[in-house]
Order: C-alpha cells, then sequence, then structure tokens
C-alpha cells in the first residue's frame, strides 16, 4: 500500500511537472520569425506544381497536408531551408529546437518507414523510439488518418536533403527528461471531430470541424488550458495565452470574440492576414503566412463556418476605468497611436486595424495589447498581401504609465469594454519580454 502511494505519489508530481512543462512548451519562438521576404519565398515551396507521375496524386495530397498542418511555421528557422528545422521554441525551462523533417537520410526523414512517421504524429513516439515534447502538435495531428500520414511521408521524401543539425535542445532538469511526456498523455487529449456533431450539420460545417481540430490545430492556442496543460474543460476556443500573445476568443461573444464577424470577414482574414476589422500579427501572421492563406477557398469557407458555430462565451463583469486615466491614455494615443491608427481609431482597412469594437484589444487578459504596444508587431506576409506591414515598438518611447494608460484608454473608447491596466502590469511584462536593443530595431523597421 504504501509502495502503492509513493508511485501515485511520484506520478501526481511527474504529471505536475509534466503538465506545466507542456503549457508554458506550447510558447512559441521568442526570436523573431524569418523576415517578410524570406518567409513569402520558403512558403512558395508548398505551392510548387508537382509533376504528373505514378503518385503525383499521393504527392499532391501530401503537399496540402503540409500547408493545413502549418509544418514551416515551425520547421524553419531564420534564413535556414524549409523542413531542416532547428527554430528554437522558447520556454520558461529553456529551449526546444524543431527537428530537421528534410529528405536526408541521415539528419532528416528520409530513412523514415511508414510506421515511424505514423507514429510520430499519431502517439508522439520520434525516429529513436523517444518521447516527443508536445510542442509538437501531435495530440491534433494524431486525428489525421493513415492514409494522410503516408501522403506526407512520401511528399516530405521529396523535398530536398538538408544535412543540417538542428542543436540539442537546452533543457533543464527534469525537464530534459522526455518520459515525463508519457505521463502527460495519460491526461485527456483534445477533442476529437465527429464526436459532437450538431443536428443538421452540413458537410461543409464537419469538415471545418476536421480541419480546425486535426491538421489546424487552431486550439494550441485559441483554447485556455488547465494546470496540467490540458484543455480547460468548456471553455473550449475562448482564448489562450502563449509567450505572452494572446489568442483571442474566437466564439460568438460579441465583445472578445468573432460574434460581430461574418463568415466572409473570417474568410479574408485567415486568406490575407487582414480585412476591414483586423490583422494577423504575431504567431496568426505565421499561421496565415504558412498554412490559411494557402489553404482552398473551400477549406476556408468550412474553417469559417465551423467558428460561427461556436456558441459564444459568457462574459466578464469589467471594472470601470479611472477617469484621470482614461484622459492622460487619450492624449498618449493622440501623440503616438494617430499616425496609423487615426483619430477615433477608425483605421485604413487592410492597412491599419481599425481599434473600435476590436476584440483582441478587448481580451479579458490585457497581456496581448501590451505585448503588441511594447515590443512592436508585424502582419503575416501572404500570396495576395506579399508586402509587411509592421506596427513599431513604443518600449523605448513610452513609460509604464504611459502604456498602461494608452492601454486602458484603447479598451474603453469606441465601444470597447475591457478591465484596466497599471503600472504594474507593465512593468512586469517589460522584464518578462527582455526587449533587448538588437529586437527592438529588428521589430522597428522592415529590412
Ligand atoms: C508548433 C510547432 C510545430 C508544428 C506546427 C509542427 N511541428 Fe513537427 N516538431 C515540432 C517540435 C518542437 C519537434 C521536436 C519535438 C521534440 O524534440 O520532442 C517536432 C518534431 C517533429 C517530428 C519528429 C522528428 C524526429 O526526428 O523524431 C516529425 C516527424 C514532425 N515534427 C513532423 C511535422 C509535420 C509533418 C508537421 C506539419 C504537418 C509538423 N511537424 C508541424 C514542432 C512543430
Ligand atoms: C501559434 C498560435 C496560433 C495558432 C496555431 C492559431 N492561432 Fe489564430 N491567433 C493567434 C493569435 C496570437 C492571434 C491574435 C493576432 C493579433 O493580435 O494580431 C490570433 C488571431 C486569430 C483570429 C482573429 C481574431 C480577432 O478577433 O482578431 C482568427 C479568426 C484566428 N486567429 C483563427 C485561427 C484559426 C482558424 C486557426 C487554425 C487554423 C488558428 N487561428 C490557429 C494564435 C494562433
Ligand atoms: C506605424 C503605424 C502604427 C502606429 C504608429 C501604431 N500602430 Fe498599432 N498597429 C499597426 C499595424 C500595422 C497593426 C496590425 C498588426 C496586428 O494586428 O498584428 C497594428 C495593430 C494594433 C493593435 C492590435 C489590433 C488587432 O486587431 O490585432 C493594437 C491594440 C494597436 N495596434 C494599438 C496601438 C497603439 C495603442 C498605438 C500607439 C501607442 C499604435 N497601435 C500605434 C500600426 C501602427
Amino acid at each position: 500500500m504504501r509502495m502503492l502511494l509513493r508511485v501515485v505519489g511520484v506520478l501526481i508530481v511527474l504529471s505536475l511537472i509534466a503538465g506545466a512543462y507542456f503549457a508554458w512548451s506550447l510558447s512559441h519562438a521568442v526570436a523573431l520569425p524569418a523576415g517578410p521576404v524570406t518567409s513569402v519565398a520558403a512558403a512558395k515551396i508548398l505551392l510548387e506544381p508537382i509533376a504528373d507521375g505514378p503518385n503525383a496524386a499521393q504527392l499532391r495530397q501530401g503537399q496540402y497536408l503540409a500547408r493545413l498542418g502549418d509544418c514551416l511555421s515551425c520547421h524553419l528557422r531564420a534564413d535556414g531551408e524549409p523542413f531542416a528545422g532547428g527554430l528554437g521554441l522558447n520556454t520558461p525551462f529553456g529551449v526546444i529546437y524543431t527537428s530537421n523533417i528534410s529528405s536526408d537520410p541521415d539528419h532528416g526523414i528520409g530513412k523514415w518507414t511508414p510506421d515511424q512517421f505514423y507514429r510520430a504524429m499519431h502517439d508522439g513516439i520520434g525516429g529513436g523510439g523517444q518521447h516527443l515534447y508536445p510542442a509538437f502538435p501531435y495530440p491534433w495531428f494524431r486525428n489525421l488518418s493513415r492514409q494522410d500520414d503516408d501522403a506526407l511521408l512520401a511528399y516530405l521524401k521529396t523535398t530536398t536533403p538538408v544535412a543540417y543539425q538542428p542543436p540539442d535542445n537546452k533543457l533543464v532538469f527534469p525537464m530534459n527528461v522526455r518520459a515525463a511526456v508519457a505521463v502527460w498523455n495519460l491526461l485527456p487529449l483534445p477533442p476529437q471531430p465527429g464526436k459532437q456533431t450538431p443536428q443538421g450539420a452540413t458537410a461543409e460545417w464537419s469538415r471545418g470541424e476536421a480541419l480546425v481540430l486535426g491538421p489546424g490545430h487552431c486550439s494550441q492556442c485559441h483554447t485556455p488550458r488547465n494546470l496540467f496543460g490540458a484543455d480547460k474543460q468548456g471553455e473550449a476556443f475562448q482564448g489562450g495565452l502563449l509567450d505572452n500573445f494572446v489568442s483571442p476568443d474566437l466564439t460568438g461573444n460579441e465583445r472578445t470574440g468573432l460574434g460581430r464577424w461574418t463568415v466572409d470577414d473570417i474568410t479574408e482574414y485567415l486568406h490575407t492576414g487582414r480585412n476591414a476589422r483586423a490583422a494577423a500579427g504575431g504567431p496568426m501572421g505565421d499561421v496565415v503566412t504558412y498554412s490559411t492563406s494557402l489553404m482552398t477557398d473551400e477549406d476556408r469557407h468550412a474553417i469559417a463556418v465551423y467558428l460561427k458555430s461556436l456558441s459564444a462565451s459568457t462574459d466578464v463583469d469589467v471594472t470601470a476605468a479611472d477617469p484621470a486615466s482614461m484622459k492622460r491614455g487619450a492624449a498618449v494615443f493622440s501623440d503616438a497611436c494617430t499616425a496609423c491608427h487615426l483619430e477615433n481609431a477608425v483605421g485604413q482597412p487592410t492597412l491599419f486595424p481599425p481599434l473600435g469594437d476590436n476584440a483582441v484589444a478587448q481580451q479579458n487578459d490585457p497581456t496581448g495589447v501590451l505585448h503588441i504596444i511594447l515590443a512592436g508587431v508585424r502582419v503575416g506576409p501572404s500570396p495576395t498581401r506579399p508586402s509587411p506591414l509592421t506596427m513599431p515598438s513604443f518600449a523605448w518611447k513610452l513609460t509604464d504609465q504611459q502604456v498602461a494608460d494608452v492601454s486602458t484608454y484603447i479598451r474603453n473608447s469606441w465601444g470597447n469594454r475591457a478591465s484596466p491596466v497599471t503600472a504594474a502590469d507593465v512593468a512586469k511584462l517589460r522584464s518578462t519580454l527582455q526587449l533587448d536593443e538588437v529586437r527592438l530595431t529588428d521589430n522597428s523597421g522592415d529590412h
């Protein structure tokens, strides 16, 4: 009995560690993604025509799945070769580097069998039999079929072999013990498609669900996680925090979610990274560049139809903003922000997002807004809109109090309503982001 208790105790501790690790390991790289020019160029390989041949249909299917699964957002480092990996994903416990999945026989997956690949995509077991960290979205990819996985592998084997070895992970003990992942794997997995189909759902709705819960792995970012790093029960798509970016609520909530968006608004955003309401920056910019901008119109439409069916999250009470802070915030806004967002923050459609009735501005957790103001942000380029659009960093121009005031102001003007922000919130994030000179220069202009 005592032995059993001890084993259970160890399991609980391990799963706590693994859970916490998982939650954090979802963080995206703090390192900036490859510059806009490189990224559009790299994404082009996913659109290269595949010559007719005996297995052309399978290869085309595999190439399309690589777009749906957003593989290049992660398996491409700045100035690196497509699929060679080596992008560092920053976590508080150190850095995880993405694997080389090019066709190289020694450093990539050139020698892999379909069984091996299926085990990786379905069970998170790597080429060396090791447990893979769930920063690799296998909990979502496991919803692909065996036939899909075979097609993906066949396609990856046609990519240019790259003899490049990604650096070893820099994780501290005990996070460097891969066995901890086995315990995490016992926790409930993200929902599977086809399990809760509402009555009267169309084939298009089901396609949208399969894309969102499967290769699109949208809930990896957009669903909040519990202490164990598993999806919070009953809060699917209500918004998540990763790497200090807030992935907004995608439910029908009219303040924080997509309640005011039409199906066409969503489709346009996924296609071009912009629409009359918002622009896709940060981690979502990568998703647009490497995945949603390269999907078929039918698939984007199906995703939009599925998202529009998500019932609204429950709204929270919002504390009123202090009038003095609002007044100071209005002055900062007029000074620093109207050049792009214009008076009354009406914005310029598809160039600078309007900030009124804006869901990103009104998320319950202000971290995302603060991150955008402090660090600046770049809209993800896409084939239809290849030119970069950048919002500069204000970290060096504005004090903590000024950032707090302007945030409180934009969160409570032009129809917006959200909790006020304090200078202490800003100071905390500023120190977490460790904004250094290099990053500021990098972020504050195009190169
Ligand atoms: C969110 C980032 C992310 C995305 C998106 C992603 N991967 Fe990965 N992938 C990783 C990370 C991180 C690892 C390494 C995990 C580890 O070392 O435990 C990895 C590892 C792998 C491995 C195991 C390689 C080995 O040598 O064991 C395969 C296979 C793989 N990914 C395939 C894919 C494919 C195919 C796609 C697209 C359908 C994809 N990945 C999308 C992050 C990602
Ligand atoms: C790597 C994390 C990540 C993944 C994966 C991801 N998103 Fe996002 N998403 C974000 C972030 C962060 C934002 C906010 C972007 C901004 O502030 O400019 C966002 C914004 C959005 C928005 C706009 C919301 C608004 O109110 O402005 C939509 C729509 C969206 N995502 C849909 C999707 C869909 C559909 C998928 C899956 C195909 C997906 N996302 C996958 C992180 C992610
Ligand atoms: C040089 C032009 C420029 C200036 C000046 C500027 N912005 Fe932006 N802003 C942008 C662009 C471009 C985006 C789209 C990036 C994105 O959404 O990820 C953006 C996005 C935003 C967003 C996110 C909206 C959304 O839908 O994703 C917020 C919030 C924001 N800006 C606030 C501010 C505030 C506050 C200031 C002044 C302190 C400011 N901006 C100054 C260009 C600018």
